[in-house]
């Protein structure tokens, strides 16, 4: 976080926050409504450093942040963008007290798969955790058609070739329980990629004959899902989890 001597205009530190338009925090402070550390402010224009001045809006004290990190469950049906005509984007699930930051999914998870997704505006942590030398281990829980098991697991150890001739990392396979549905058997499983191409896990299992039928993503880097987040939930990440993903 920046916590340098940094002065900006108290119009601009509170639209930042999406407290107001230029034009909305002038009349603002116009009607006594804003105090900057303690007296109240006359000129919107007025200096201060958002970390260290006070300013108060209403007698609330403002906490300013220039990035948020916050943690989806991402449900199935809606879409890993910003915005789109037809679909729901995951950003549409947030309020708009999230939406003034222009926050942005890290990544992408396809319209059908479910699970951790981490949204911010800070372009340059979403740079590291998904540039490809840095190889960013993502645990995917999915439920795939067959019986899978060892012969899977050493496939994806050595690296398979998708359908565009890309021969896959080495990645973990391990399997964790089998069920019946009404076409046959299911096994259920947790794979770690430590890269990410479009739809990699669907044609990871592709390439060895299966298919997946459900997949959610538990994991990215440090980065775990909370599973007392119901889908569609979402928080801010903690002190820890920032910190641990940096
Ligand atoms: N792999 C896929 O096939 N789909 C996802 O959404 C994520 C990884």
């Amino acid at each position: 976080m920046n916590k340098g001597k940094k002065t900006q205009r108290v119009d601009k530190i509170l639209g930042h926050l999406g407290i107001g338009s230029r034009a909305d925090l002038k009349k603002m402070v116009k009607q006594g409504r804003v105090s900057l550390n303690g007296q109240v402010l006359k000129d919107s224009g007025a200096q201060a450093d958002p970390y260290t001045d006070q300013i108060e809006v209403d007698g609330e004290l403002v906490l300013y942040r220039e990035f948020i990190y916050i943690m989806l469950h991402k449900p199935a049906g809606v879409i890993s963008a910003t915005e789109d005509t037809r679909d729901r984007t995951v950003i549409d699930l947030l309020p708009e007290h999230y939406k003034v930051f222009h926050p942005f999914p890290v990544g992408r998870l396809d319209k059908d798969t479910e699970g951790l997704l981490l949204i911010t505006n800070d372009g340059q942590l979403a740079h590291d955790l998904l540039s490809p030398r840095k190889h960013v281990p993502k645990t995917y829980y999915a439920d795939v058609r067959g019986l899978v098991g060892e012969e899977e697991a050493a496939r994806f150890e050595q690296g398979v070739e998708l359908d565009d001739g890309y021969v896959t990392l080495p990645a973990k396979l391990v399997v964790t329980g089998q069920a019946q549905d009404e076409e046959g058997p299911v096994s259920r499983i947790l794979l770690t990629i430590s890269e990410g191409k479009f739809h990699q896990v669907k044609r990871m299992f592709e390439a060895v004959g299966s298919k997946v039928l459900y997949l959610k993503r538990m994991s990215m880097g440090s980065l775990t899902l909370d599973e007392t987040l119901p889908k569609g939930a979402f928080r801010e990440l903690t002190e820890d989890e920032l910190n641990s993903l940096r």
